[in-house]
Formats: C-alpha cells, sequence, structure tokens
C-alpha cells in the first residue's frame, strides 16, 4: 500500500459523508507539511460553509489518528504529517507495482529503416519505447515488444541492384557499413540511366517473388538486423530478433486489407490511387486529406503497412493496447491510421491505439543533431564518443539515456555532452554515483543492519521521498511519460545525499538499513528506465 492511498483512503471516506457526495481529497506531497489536500475549499464552497470548519468536521471524521497528524493552515488546507511508525513499516515493504488491470500491450518502437544504420533519430524512440516496455512489464503487463523495421519500399530497387553489381546474394564483399553502401547506391541511381532503370525492373521482380532478387534482399535485411541488434546490446535495449517484425512481414495481407476497406465502402479512387478519407481531417484549402493506400501504380506505402500491422496486433496478437513510440512529425500518420482502424471496425471495444509522441535530439546550435558536415548522426559513433568521453561505457549509456529519459518526451531536447555527463545535477552519472555510493557504504559497514528510526530531518526526508516511488512509476504509466520515474529518482539521489552530508551512517544499525533501502528502490527505478547500474564509480 503507498503512503498516498493511505491517507487518501481514509479521507476519501470522510469527505464524502461530509459533502454527500464523493470527493476526490487529492493529497499531494507539499512544501508546508509531508501531505496536503485543499479539497476541503471546494467542498466548502459547494456547501455554502466555512472551508476552516469543513477541513476540521472532514480531519475528525477521517480518524488519521495513528496514521498522520493533522492540521488545518490557511484558508481550510489540510496539512498531514505522517506518523514515524508509518513510514517505517512502510519501508519495510519492498517496492510494489502500483495495483493494475492487465491487458495486453503492444509496444512498437524504435523501427530503424534497413540499409541505413540506427541513427539518432531513432535513439529517443529505441530509448523511451524500452523504458515503457519495462515499466509496462513491470507493472504486470503482457507487454509484446514490436520492431517494426523498415524492410521494404523501393529503394530496395536500387540497393540490391547494387549487390547484384558487386557480385550478388554470395559475394564476399562486405556490407559492414551499410550506410556506405546506401550512399554508393544512391549515387548511382542518380547518376546513371541504366541503373535507375535496372532498379526500377528489380523492384518489380522483388515484389514478383523473384528468387535472387529475394536472396539478395534478405542478405541486407539479415547484415542490418546484425548491427541493429549489435546496437541494441550496448545500449541495453530488450529488444530482441525475435521482436522484429517488418514492414515486409505484413506484404500478404495487403491485398485483404484492401478488400475489406473496400467492402466496408472506406475507398475512393483519386487520381488512379485507392484512397481513405477519414472524418475530420482537411487540408488548409478545407479539401477532405487521403491516406492513400494503395498508389496509383498498384504498389503499396507506409500507410497501408501500417493498417495490416494494426488489424494484425488486434485481431491476431489480440492486443488490448497499441503503443507506437514514434517522433511527433509522424502524428498525422497515425491519427489517419487510428481514424481508419475504427471505421474498418479493427480497433474497436476495449482496444486502444495511442501515439507515444516525442520531441527532436537537437544540436548545440539549437537545430536538429547533425555531425559537423550535416549529416545524420549514426547511432554507433555516438555510442564510441560516449565511450571516449565518459570513464566507462555504462557511465557513457546512462548519460544518453537518462538525458532523454529525464524530460518531457514531449519537448525537444539540446544533446549536451558536458551537461549530461555532469556528475551533479539531474544527470545519469549523478544517480549512478549514488548508487555506487550506497554499495560502498555497505561494503564498508562492519555492523549488522537495524530496524529503521527516524530521528534526523534528512533521515525522515529520504524515508518520505523513498516512498514516492510507487506513485511515480503509477504516473509514469498513466501517462507514458518516464520521465515522471526519472525526476522521482533524481529526488531520492538528493534526499539521500542531504542524508549523507548530515548523518554518519557506518555506526548505526537503523541508518545503514535506510540507506540499504534507498539503495534498494534506485537500482530498481534505474533498471525500469533501463540505466546501466555500475559497481564502483
Ligand atoms: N521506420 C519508421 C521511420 O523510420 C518508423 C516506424 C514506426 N512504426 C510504425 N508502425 N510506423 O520513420
Amino acid at each position: 500500500m503507498n503512503l498516498e492511498t493511505l491517507l487518501s483512503t481514509p479521507l476519501a471516506a470522510a469527505f464524502e459523508a461530509v459533502a454527500g457526495e464523493p470527493v476526490d481529497p487529492a493529497v499531494r506531497a507539499s512544501q508546508h507539511a509531508d501531505f496536503q489536500s485543499g479539497a476541503a475549499l471546494a467542498v466548502a464552497r459547494k456547501l455554502g460553509r466555512a472551508p476552516r470548519e469543513t477541513a476540521a468536521e472532514v480531519a475528525a471524521r477521517a480518524g488519521l489518528a495513528g496514521l498522520a497528524e493533522v492540521e488545518i493552515s490557511g484558508p481550510g488546507f489540510l496539512n498531514l504529517t505522517v506518523a514515524d511508525e508509518v513510514l517505517v513499516s512502510l519501508l519495510a515493504e519492498p517496492d510494489a507495482p502500483p495495483p493494475i488491470t492487465a491487458e495486453r500491450v503492444l509496444i512498437d518502437y524504435s523501427g530503424p529503416n534497413v540499409a541505413k544504420e540506427l541513427h539518432v533519430g531513432h535513439l529517443r524512440s529505441t530509448i523511451i519505447g524500452d523504458a515503457l516496455a519495462r515499466l509496462f512489464s513491470w507493472a504486470g503487463h503482457d507487454v509484446v515488444r514490436v520492431n517494426h523495421l523498415g524492410d521494404w519500399g523501393t529503394q530496395f530497387g536500387m540497393l540490391i541492384e547494387h549487390l547484384a553489381d558487386l557480385g550478388g546474394p554470395t559475394s564476399e564483399f562486405s556490407l559492414g557499413d551499410l550506410t556506405d553502401f546506401y550512399r554508393q547506391a544512391r549515387v548511382k541511381f542518380d547518376s546513371d540511366d541504366d541503373f535507375r532503370t535496372r532498379a526500377r525492373l528489380r523492384v518489380v521482380a522483388l515484389q514478383g517473388g523473384d528468387e535472387p532478387s529475394r536472396a539478395m534482399w534478405r542478405r541486407l535485411v539479415e547484415q542490418s538486423e546484425r548491427l541493429f541488434v549489435a546496437d541494441y546490446e550496448r545500449l541495453g535495449i530488450t529488444l530482441g530478433r525475435d521482436d522484429f517484425a517488418g514492414e515486409s512481414s505484413y506484404q500478404d495481407q495487403l491485398g485483404s486489407v484492401v478488400d475489406e476497406l473496400r467492402a466496408r465502402g472506406l475507398l475512393v479512387e483519386s487520381e488512379g490511387a485507392l484512397c481513405a478519407f477519414p472524418a475530420g481531417f482537411t487540408g488548409r484549402d478545407g479539401e477532405p486529406l487521403p491516406l492513400i493506400v494503395r498508389k496509383s501504380d498498384g504498389g503499396f506505402g507506409y500507410a497501408a503497412t501500417d493498417l495490416a500491422a494494426l488489424r494484425h496486433r488486434v485481431v491476431e496478437v489480440k492486443a488490448d493496447r497499441l503503443l507506437y513510440v514514434v517522433g511527433a512529425p509522424q502524428s498525422m500518420h497515425f491519427r489517419m491510421v487510428f481514424a481508419v482502424g475504427r471505421d474498418a471496425g479493427w480497433l474497436t471495444g476495449p482496444a486502444t491505439a495511442e501515439h507515444v509522441s516525442f520531441g527532436s535530439i537537437l544540436g548545440p546550435d539549437g537545430k536538429m543533431l547533425k555531425t559537423r558536415s550535416g549529416d545524420t548522426i549514426r547511432l554507433s559513433d555516438l555510442l564510441d564518443e560516449a565511450d571516449t568521453r565518459a570513464t566507462s561505457p555504462e557511465v557513457g549509456i546512462g548519460a544518453i539515456k537518462y538525458a532523454d529519459l529525464s524530460s518531457d518526451r514531449r519537448s525537444d531536447y539540446v544533446f549536451d555532452w558536458d551537461r549530461m555527463l555532469a556528475a551533479t545535477g539531474n544527470t545519469g552519472p549523478y544517480l549512478q554515483y549514488a548508487v555506487a555510493r550506497i554499495r560502498s557504504v555497505l561494503r564498508k559497514a562492519s555492523i549488522e543492519l537495524g530496524a529503521i528510526t527516524l530521528g534526523d530531518p534528512a533521515e525522515r526526508r529520504l524515508a518520505l521521498t523513498v516512498l514516492g516511488f510507487e506513485p511515480a512509476v503509477a504516473a509514469a504509466l498513466e501517462c507514458r511519460e518516464p520521465h515522471r520515474l526519472a525526476v522521482h529518482l533524481h529526488e531520492v539521489a538528493v534526499a539521500f545525499s542531504a542524508f549523507y552530508e548530515r548523518c554518519p551512517i557506518l555506526a548505526s544499525p537503523s541508518r545503514l538499513a535506510l540507506t540499504a533501502r534507498t539503495g534498494e528502490t534506485l537500482r530498481l527505478g534505474l533498471d525500469l528506465l533501463g540505466l546501466p547500474v555500475p559497481e564502483a564509480m
């Protein structure tokens, strides 16, 4: 049971008795006391009574004796100071996930494109998506991770043709750096008419199932997947090969998607293309906006594949909830895909879909993060740089991930090595350092841990802060916002540091126990965010 629930439950009952209807007591952590509720103000206004008197009546009825001391403050706030014994007994329990109704939650994240290495644009999706996957699993949901790899499309014509020029599927040529490979293919495509024609024919051959073309395509996809998996391992991302379901895997379902949409009367032919026009989407000129399902050349694109994926995920995978962790620029795409999915009858009943959108990573100049020469930065290069700048790979990776997870995902953030690697402030290294320090204190201790008692205000503050873990996790889940947990962990580390400065730990069984308990919370929290925890720093 978490502290806020413990206080809210009797207060809610007392408020209801006074108001004659259910009232949210809105118990919040506060500067003035441990917690505060301002709900009496609104209730009194409604009843036409004096707020302080209303607050006093609620306090009397709530019977918080033994749980918390209540004081009426200001115009009618209830200030709550929790009894030390309550804090101590809650600390004796390990951190538990908030109560939930378990669902099958499918999380679509990372989604890099084949033959283009994972770049920083996919970094946020990968980091945020993985933190959400960890959080939802820990909460008890049945999490299905999906990597919607961009492994299909017209660009494969030129890529395969380039591979064919180099000797075909079994050529000894190393595909080690697919970015260069992609560039070379692109140069030929842009400058060589003959190559361009061959590339176009190659797309047709690939889509028609031509075996040599498919063999070369497979080689490109496999090589890409190997590189992605290597990056995921380095980053501590829980996406495995089994979670890969690329765009290609939906190709045989596109025909029936068209059939179903057509049967429901959702498709309109427009300039040779088949389009859906979901209600409520209009362009600047007020014209209805199309979602192109089949292009005029008969080919299928990104939207059609997402419609097939949506149907598959709800109907076959039986997911209750779909979370798409993708950047903000694709918000219109997803709103339209979800709308068509609802019109088609796929996204119905309890099943819901949500675009978990996020802002961009900016360079120091405030523009999209790029290399000096203006290219997009490859993730593996970024990780190499983290290794050279940080004291260890764990610290480098932790810094990158924490910088992302600690800011509100909807905002852009500036990628700044110095700031994210700083040993103080709201950074990954600061949190990792707190854990390492706790470990070292516990290693040095020569006495046993004892029962926790809370004498010093810094001890009490730390206890209260640690107990804020469950509400922080609940908020992170509820809002799909990992930063709610990240910010909480930072508060714990700050409270620990204040405690450490003030209170000699090594000679006190109680303080050692409080230190150990703090360490457990921090380690669990870092793990839920996917941050590595170095043994020592
Ligand atoms: N490959 C896409 C891109 O790079 C992201 C895929 C996101 N997921 C999806 N179901 N569309 O933009």
